[in-house]
């Protein structure tokens, strides 16, 4: 079965905000295309969007090791589950950063704010498919 995990997080320092970004792009892409995930990833001023994809069991194991990343806190879940079909499915990883295309800006402009979750994560899934393409 494929599944997916869709979150916000906050990365440990602003310092070290965009080092880790490259790091864990790095690892990241190995890993995913070594199990099957794909996905993309979002950073901007601190925080992180991720959008991650595969076989469930697969999909678990990767997810247990970010829950745990030192490298990132207060990490919000807006969707995880089955899905019938990949939204990513030519990147192991992509990844855009605030400078080519601002987030919150976005979600601005779609007067969306993190009250209603459901709402908010789909208005994230939006942006990073836009990213995507
Ligand atoms: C924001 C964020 C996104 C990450 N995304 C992935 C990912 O898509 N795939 C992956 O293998 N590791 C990802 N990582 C790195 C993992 O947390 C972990 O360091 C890496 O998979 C190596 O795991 P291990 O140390 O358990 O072997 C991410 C980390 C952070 C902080």
């Amino acid at each position: 079965m494929l599944a997916h995990l869709l979150y916000r997080s906050s990365g440990r320092d602003n310092l070290f905000f965009y080092r880790d970004c490259d790091d864990i792009l790095a690892v990241a892409r190995e890993r995913n295309a070594r199990l099957g995930l794909t996905g993309f990833l979002h950073a901007e001023d601190g925080i992180f969007v991720q959008w991650l994809e595969g076989p469930e069991n697969a999909l678990n194991q990767v997810v247990d090791s970010i829950m745990e990343d030192a490298r990132h806190r207060d990490i919000t879940v807006f969707s995880r589950g089955a899905i019938e079909e990949r939204q990513f499915p030519v990147w192991a990883m992509g990844f855009s950063d605030g400078s080519q295309a601002p987030l919150f800006d976005f979600l601005a402009e779609r007067g969306t704010n993190s009250h209603d979750l459901r709402a908010f994560g789909s208005c994230l899934h939006r942006f990073l498919l836009l990213r995507a393409a």
